[in-house]
């Protein structure tokens, strides 16, 4: 079949409708576009939970900050659709701002709590951009299963949050990190690194690998777990956002005296030249990132 691409909402709410007139779900892939390998692993993962993937592709300006890079985030349409096509995609939704964010709209949609934690802190109004878009574009979408990447493990838990808590009939469901052979964590943004950057870089993955090993020797002291990584940042001259320790439900931090229990997540955002990155594990859940070290 086709892929057919849709440009506003009142087209892709037809498309998403005649779907379900078949008999056949849904299988819905928010992004911002720049897809890369991670994205099109859920395009599959769509496909294989639900019958007919749709892609939507937005690049959402309300969660970015006012010293973001909004403007300079990729835009790649061409080469965004060749590759919803060749991962078997029946749909993409890719419309322009003035249909998402109607001229006199007051309305967001905010999750408290879970949004108080580690990009939350550093990135004001960031998760409430999230929420909103991924509201609408639940509701123009309609019932379906969403498949989010667990990269982005904080919104993936506000998503859920929010899907509970206003009744949506979305299945929201998690997708494992894909990853370079290296370790590093597939991101549009990697576009941003610079050959040596990108080296660097791999610090991210590595560090965590090593928190993974030192949980699975039996280490359950929470300061054990986190410094060693947020050293191993600093050792390579790059200074973290955060490196943070937490419970990987409540997302609430625990203090370095902490002692864990059976699962934590150990998530971290880091500068590397012009980019913002960010990288996680759940310790007891997810194996070492990466095949080296
Ligand atoms: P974007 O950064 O384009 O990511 C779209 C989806 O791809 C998210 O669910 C993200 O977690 C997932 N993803 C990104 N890199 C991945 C990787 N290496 N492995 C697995 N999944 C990966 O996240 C957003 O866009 C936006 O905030 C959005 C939800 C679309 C709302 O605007």
């Amino acid at each position: 079949m086709p892929l057919e691409l849709c440009r506003t909402v009142a087209e892709f709410r037809a498309a998403c409708d005649r779907v379900r007139s078949l008999g056949r779900r849904v299988g819905l892939v928010p992004t911002m576009g720049a897809l890369h390998a991670g994205h099109v692993a859920l395009v599959h993962e769509a496909r294989r939970r639900a019958d007919d993937a749709a892609v939507t592709i937005f690049v959402n300006p309300t969660q970015f900050g006012p010293n973001e890079d909004f403007a300079k985030y990729p835009r790649t349409l061409e080469s965004d659709l060749a590759k919803c096509e060749a991962a078997g995609a029946a749909l993409v939704f890719a419309p322009e701002a003035g249909e998402m964010y109607l001229a006199g709209e007051t309305t967001r949609v905010r999750v408290d709590g879970l949004t108080a934690h580690l990009c939350g802190r550093v990135r004001p109004g960031h998760f409430e951009g999230v929420t909103t878009i991924v509201a609408k574009l639940f509701a123009v979408a309609g019932a379906c299963t969403a498949v989010f990447g667990r990269k982005d493990y904080q919104q993936l838990k506000v998503i859920q949050r929010m899907t509970a808590d206003l009744l949506l009939p979305v299945d929201v469901v998690g997708f494992p990190t894909v990853r370079e052979a290296d370790g590093l964590a597939l991101s549009s943004r990697n576009a941003y690194l610079s050959a040596e950057d990108r080296q660097r870089a791999l610090v991210l993955s590595r560090s965590l690998a090593a928190a993974v090993r030192r949980f699975e020797s039996a280490e359950r002291g929470a300061g054990a777990l986190r410094r060693p990584v947020e050293q191993a940042i600093s050792a390579v001259g790059l200074s973290p956002d955060y490196v943070t320790l937490a419970d990987s439900e409540t997302l609430e931090p625990f203090g370095d005296d902490a002692v864990v229990g059976d699962r934590a997540l150990l998530a971290l955002a880091v500068r590397v030249g012009g980019a913002r990155l960010i990288d996680n594990v759940v310790l007891g859940e997810d194996g070492a990132p990466g095949a080296s070290e």
